[in-house]
């Protein structure tokens, strides 16, 4: 039997146990540190610039952007419990981020509002509509000033293909143990996610579904939401150990401009 998903997965996955079972990607200082480097390389980002982290989870990016003097990020994700953990960090570091819980598909934000939107580290592709993932780009359009940049930060495809391993674990420190079982579809990747505590037993058993695009596709994306001077950054991974880090391995970064 294959495996299946309930299509509002996303509304609860990403918790405490999340931040587990992708530490090595978003828990690692270094990882972020990477990835805001081309940040920096790939859009022209200014200090005074307002920044929106949409879907930024627990805020690992606006953080580290702030740390590099960008004065005015807002963080908005579905997640509360990821938001509750950005603002305790925040607030601890006196840093320039709102946080703000929505949902990306109407952030309920003033149009034109900012210089650059960010979706970083593949949150696109998780609701089972395919029209959802241009009614986001749609609202981050809506969102951004005239000549404003949008980079986002997605799974290559091409690589999904290539690589796809049906099982894989790894191990976070010495208690937690990660299994996945994956079964790829067309262009979705649905997951069987197993979280064992070796001092505590099974503290996650759940399913999600992955929808997954090739460059062409994400470049076809923007340009039909109305963005254009579209490029490419492919082959893009912070990690560098060879092992199996899901979704979080190569990755294509599409950038563009609101005309
Ligand atoms: C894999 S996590 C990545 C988080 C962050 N960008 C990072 O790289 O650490 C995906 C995030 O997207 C958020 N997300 C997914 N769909 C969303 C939606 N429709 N509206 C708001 N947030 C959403 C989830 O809550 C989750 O925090």
């Amino acid at each position: 039997m294959g495996i299946t998903v309930d299509p509002e997965w996303w509304k609860t996955l990403f918790d405490e146990v999340y931040l587990l079972t992708d530490a090595r990607s978003v828990c690692d200082v270094e990882v972020t540190r990477k990835e805001v480097d081309l940040i920096f390389e790939l859009i022209p980002i200014l200090p005074h610039h307002r920044v929106l982290d949409l879907c930024g989870g627990h805020g690992r990016h606006s953080l580290e952007l702030c740390t590099r003097g960008i004065s005015h990020c807002v963080l908005l994700d579905y997640s509360r419990h990821l938001l509750k953990r950005a603002r305790v960090e925040t607030t601890s570091r006196g840093s320039p981020v709102d946080c703000m819980v929505a949902d990306a598909r109407s952030a309920g934000l003033q149009s034109e509002s900012f210089d650059h939107v960010l979706i970083m580290g593949n949150s696109l592709g998780y609701l089972s509509d395919p029209e959802a993932d241009a009614v986001i780009l749609g609202e981050c359009f809506r969102l951004l000033r005239p000549g404003g940049w949008l980079l986002v930060d997605l799974t290559a495809g091409e690589s999904v293909r290539k690589r796809f391993n049906a099982r894989g674990w790894h191990e976070i420190g010495e208690d937690i143990l990660v299994c996945r079982e994956r079964e790829m579809r067309v262009n979705t990747v649905s997951v069987r996610e197993l979280v064992v505590s070796k001092r505590e037993g099974v503290i996650r058993d759940r399913t999600y579904s992955i929808r997954f695009y090739e460059t062409e596709g994400v470049k076809e994306l923007l340009s039909s939401v109305g963005f254009d001077c579209i490029q490419m950054t492919t082959d893009f991974s912070p990690h560098s150990d060879g092992g199996d880090h899901g979704f979080m391995d190569c990755r294509m970064i599409a950038v563009g401009r609101k005309p």
